[in-house]
C-alpha cells in the first residue's frame, strides 16, 4: 500500500474512523464516475482503493483530491495484508467492489491478468473484508454492506429471439474476462452463504458516458473520428448490446447499497438494445452535428470479428424496479449526445490517456484484422 501524493491524500486521520464507505477501482470509469456522484451528493467520506493500471486516470478526481471527504490508497486488490491493513485504518460501513480486468478483447489476448485480478483479488478482498466484518459489534455488523459489481456477460449470450437475462439466468461466462467475473461472482456468493457476510451481487450491461478509457466501443468509436483514423466494427457488426448511462449504473449501485437484501443479485440495464453498427453510425451523425464539415461514416470499416464474440445481451431489470423502486433515467439518445459532447468537450483528457501503453494496445489489437470499408 503507498500513498498518492499530489493525486490524492494517501490518509488524513480526521477522516478515519468516520462512517465511511470503501471503494475499489474509483480511478476507473465506473469508479470515478460512482465517487463524483457520491460525493455530489452525500457528506459520507468515501476511500479510493486502486493499484493504478493502464485504466486508471487519477486526473478523472482531480477536483475532489483536496476535498476532505476524499482518501485514496494506491494498493492491489490481490494484497490481502494490504487490504486488512486499510480495512483496520478506514473502518468503512460499506464496500463497492468495482476493481477488476474489465476490457473482453485484453482477456483474449492475455487471461491469466484477469484470473488474478478478478478471482484472486475478489477472493483477497473478501477475506480482509470478513476480517473486518467479524470484528465490529452485533449492530455495526449486521449494517454492513459488501456491493460486488459484477457484469451481464457471465450468462453468456442470447438468440435474437431469447427472453432477456434475468437473475434466474444461468452462468454460461464465454471469454476469460467473463468466466473471471463469474469466478468472482462465485466468490461473493459463497461469502453470503457460508459466512452470512451481507454480500450483495450487481450485474449490469455495456456501460457509456464521460471518462470512459478509449479502448472500449463508444470511446474509441468517438476518439478516432474526430482523429479522422478508421472506425473498426467487427465482424458483421449486428452483434447487441443494452447500453446503461454510467451515473444511471451509479444510482442503480446506490439504491442497492441503502435498500437491497444481502444474498441477492440485481441486474440492471439501460433499457436500450442496439446493434453495434446502429450505436456507431449515432456517433457518426452527433459529431456531424457538433462538429460539421466530416462525414464520419466514410471512416468505417469491418474487421475481422473477436473470437467467441457473444451475440446478444439484453437486460430484464424488473427486479431492481420493483424491489428499490429504480429505473434508468437517460435513454441513449440523451445519453450518447452527452457523451459525444464530453469527449470534444475533454480533448486534454483523452490526450492524457493516449499514452504508449494506450498505443501498444491499439497495434496489438487492430494490426492483424483485416479491413474491408463498410
Ligand atoms: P476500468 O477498467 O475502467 O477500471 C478498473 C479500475 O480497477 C482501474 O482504475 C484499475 O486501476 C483498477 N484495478 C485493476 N486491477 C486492480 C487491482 N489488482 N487492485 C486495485 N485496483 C485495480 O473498469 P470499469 O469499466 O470502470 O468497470 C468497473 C467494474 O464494473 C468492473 O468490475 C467491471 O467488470 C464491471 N462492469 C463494467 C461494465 C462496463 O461496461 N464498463 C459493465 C458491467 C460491469
Ligand atoms: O456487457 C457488459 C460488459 O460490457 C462489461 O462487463 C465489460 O467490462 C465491458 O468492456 C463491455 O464488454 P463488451 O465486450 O460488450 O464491450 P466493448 O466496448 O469492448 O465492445 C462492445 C461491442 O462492440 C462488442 O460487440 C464488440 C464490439 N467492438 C468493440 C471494439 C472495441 C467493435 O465492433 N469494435 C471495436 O473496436
Amino acid at each position: 500500500m503507498t500513498g498518492l501524493g499530489d493525486l490524492g491524500r494517501a490518509s488524513d486521520s480526521s477522516i478515519e474512523s468516520e462512517r465511511m464507505i470503501l471503494v475499489t477501482g474509483g480511478c476507473g470509469f465506473i469508479g470515478s464516475n460512482f465517487i463524483l456522484d457520491w460525493l455530489a451528493t452525500h457528506t459520507e467520506p468515501v476511500v479510493n482503493v486502486d493499484l493504478l493500471t493502464y485504466a486508471a486516470n487519477p486526473e478523472t478526481l482531480a477536483s475532489v483530491s483536496v476535498d476532505k471527504r476524499y482518501a485514496f490508497e494506491r494498493a492491489d486488490i490481490c494484497d490481502t495484508a494490504a487490504m486488512k491493513a486499510i480495512f483496520a485504518k478506514y473502518l468503512p460501513r460499506a464496500v463497492i467492489h468495482f476493481a477488476a480486468e474489465s476490457h473482453v478483447d485484453r482477456s483474449i489476448h492475455g487471461p491469466m491478468d484477469f484470473v488474478r485480478t478478478n478471482v484472486l483479488g475478489t477472493g483477497s478482498l473478501l477475506e480482509a473484508a470478513r476480517a473486518h466484518w467479524k470484528s465490529l459489534g452485533d449492530d455495526a455488523a449486521a449494517q454492513f454492506r459488501f456491493v460486488h459489481v459484477s457484469t451481464d456477460e457471465v450468462f453468456g449470450t442470447l438468440g435474437a429471439n431469447d427472453p432477456k437475462f434475468s437473475e434466474h439466468s444461468r452462468y454460461e461466462p464465454n471469454s476469460p474476462y467473463s468466466a473471471s467475473k463469474a469466478g468472482s461472482d462465485h466468490l461473493a456468493r459463497a461469502y453470503f452463504h457460508t459466512y452470512g457476510m451481507p454480500v450483495m451481487v450487481t450485474n449490469c450491461s455495456n456501460n457509456y458516458g464521460p471518462r470512459q478509457f478509449p479502448e472500449k466501443l463508444i470511446p474509441l468509436m468517438i476518439v478516432n473520428a474526430i482523429a479522422g483514423k478508421p472506425l473498426p466494427i467487427y465482424g458483421d457488426g449486428m452483434q447487441i448490446r443494452d447500453w446503461l448511462y454510467v451515473s444511471d449504473h451509479c444510482s442503480a449501485i446506490r439504491r442497492v447499497l441503502e435498500s437491497g437484501a444481502p444474498g441477492e443479485l440485481y441486474l440492471i440495464g439501460g433499457d436500450a438494445e442496439m446493434p453495434n453498427r446502429d450505436v456507431v453510425h449515432t456517433i457518426c451523425s452527433l459529431l456531424a452535428k457538433h462538429r460539421p464539415g466530416t462525414d464520419y461514416t466514410k471512416q468505417i470499416t469491418h474487421v475481422t470479428d473477436r473470437p467467441g464474440h457473444d451475440r446478444r445481451y439484453a437486460i430484464d431489470f424488473s427486479k431492481i424496479e420493483r424491489e428499490l423502486g429504480w429505473r434508468p433515467s437517460e435513454n441513449f439518445a440523451t445519453g450518447i449526445e452527452k457523451t459525444v459532447l464530453w469527449y470534444l468537450q475533454n480533448a486534454e483528457w483523452v490526450a492524457h490517456v493516449q499514452s504508449g501503453e494506450y498505443k501498444t494496445w491499439i497495434e496489438k489489437n487492430y494490426k492483424e484484422r483485416s479491413a474491408t470499408p463498410a
